[in-house]
């Protein structure tokens, strides 16, 4: 769980941001809810000097990096950075290709906590060589860094990647948009077996409170990416969020399904624009997401043998973005479901 430059600013990256965006981690309760790693996405470094040394944008980051991560750790949090497994990244900044182990070292000497590792620039590279090479890099440095895997699902790295990479991209890049979210979501079926302790899927960072959905819509984003163990990256500016974007990314109870470490979660049914959603949680639990793509709202049911519960089983049922709880449930549990929106609860037999 963090945040993450990209999806908000872009290039636009600078000390004062990060800085800022360290502070109001802390102020805003992110870093309560559980929020750790603030990571530069692209566009932080500007060219390589004599000896091969990777060399940051000294106007954007004046302090140095060092500083700039010693200032984040003060906070209680860590520091993340981004390159690439190409000659450049996507943003044509210098890529890690052939530099991988003075970059490691670079990045550890700094106290970088979190790499997250492109595939810009890549013609006649093997991902099977160049993110191995990199973890190998890391690991000699002796510091632990989170291995963030950024090569859009292309080579179908949840087939090989475990022991790789930390978490790996399923997908091409988010946007802020519905359709973006649920295309996304869409291509994250069947990819739940590979999932698991030690290694997730990622399908991207978080839109939430960027101003492209509405505020139901994006709670469906959370939602789904809670049900999925997805990593929780925020990508929006969390310094001007309103407090119902707040609510939504430090909302404890749903958080904490993302956080259940056994498993990720899996499609259970799908009629047309109505879908049922389920993660098994620790303790015998499950939480579900009735999830409405439609334009108006509907009902949607789920029996409780379709969880693998017997037939007379009567858990109980609490709604999690309510934070009330529904009593025992015997049989099958109905909600109606607005449009464009989800009801997520947990259940415990
Ligand atoms: C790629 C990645 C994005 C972001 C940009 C930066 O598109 O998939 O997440 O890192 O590069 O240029």
């Amino acid at each position: 769980m963090g945040w993450n430059s990209w999806n908000k600013f872009g290039c636009n990256v600078s000390d004062t941001l990060i800085r800022e965006v360290a502070d109001t981690m802390v102020s805003s309760g992110m870093k309560d809810a559980g929020y750790q790693y603030v990571v530069i996405d692209d566009c932080w470094q500007v060219s390589r000097d004599k000896s091969g040394t990777i060399v940051p944008d000294a106007q954007r980051f004046p302090s140095g990096m060092k500083a700039l991560a010693d200032y984040v750790h003060s906070k209680g949090l860590k520091f993340g950075v981004y390159s690439d497994a190409g000659s450049k990244t996507c943003e044509g900044r210098p890529g890690s290709n052939g530099y991988e182990v003075e970059d490691a070292r670079q990045y550890a000497a700094w106290g970088v906590d979190y790499l997250k590792y492109d595939w810009c620039n890549t013609d006649g590279v093997d991902p099977k060589i160049a993110y191995p090479t990199m973890r190998d890099a890391l690991k000699a440095t002796g510091r632990p860094i989170v291995f963030s895997m950024c090569e859009w699902g292309r080579n179908q790295p949840w087939t090989w990647v475990r022991g790789v990479a930390h978490i790996w991209r399923t997908t091409g890049d988010i946007q802020d948009r519905w359709a973006s979210f649920t295309r996304l979501l869409d291509q994250q079926v069947g990819l739940e077996k590979y999932a698991g302790p030690g290694g997730w899927n990622d399908p991207d960072m978080l839109e939430v409170g960027n101003g492209g959905m509405k505020i139901h819509e994006y709670r469906a984003h959370f939602s789904l990416w809670c049900l999925l163990s997805a990593p929780l990256m925020a990508g929006n500016d969390i310094r001007s969020m309103t407090p119902e974007i707040r609510d939504i990314l430090t909302h404890k109870e749903v958080i904490a399904v993302d956080q259940d470490p056994l498993q990720q979660g899996r499609r259970v049914r799908k009629n047309g624009d109505l879908e049922v959603w389920a993660k098994k949680l620790t303790g015998d639990a499950w939480a579900l997401v009735l999830f409405n793509r439609g334009e108006t709202a509907a009902q949607i049911a789920l029996s409780w043998q379709e969880l693998g519960l017997s037939f007379d089983a009567e858990p109980a049922v609490r709604d999690l973005w309510a934070k009330k709880d529904l009593g025992k449930i015997k049989g099958t549990f109905v909600a109606s479901v607005p449009p464009h929106d989800v009801i997520m609860v947990k259940v415990t037999p």
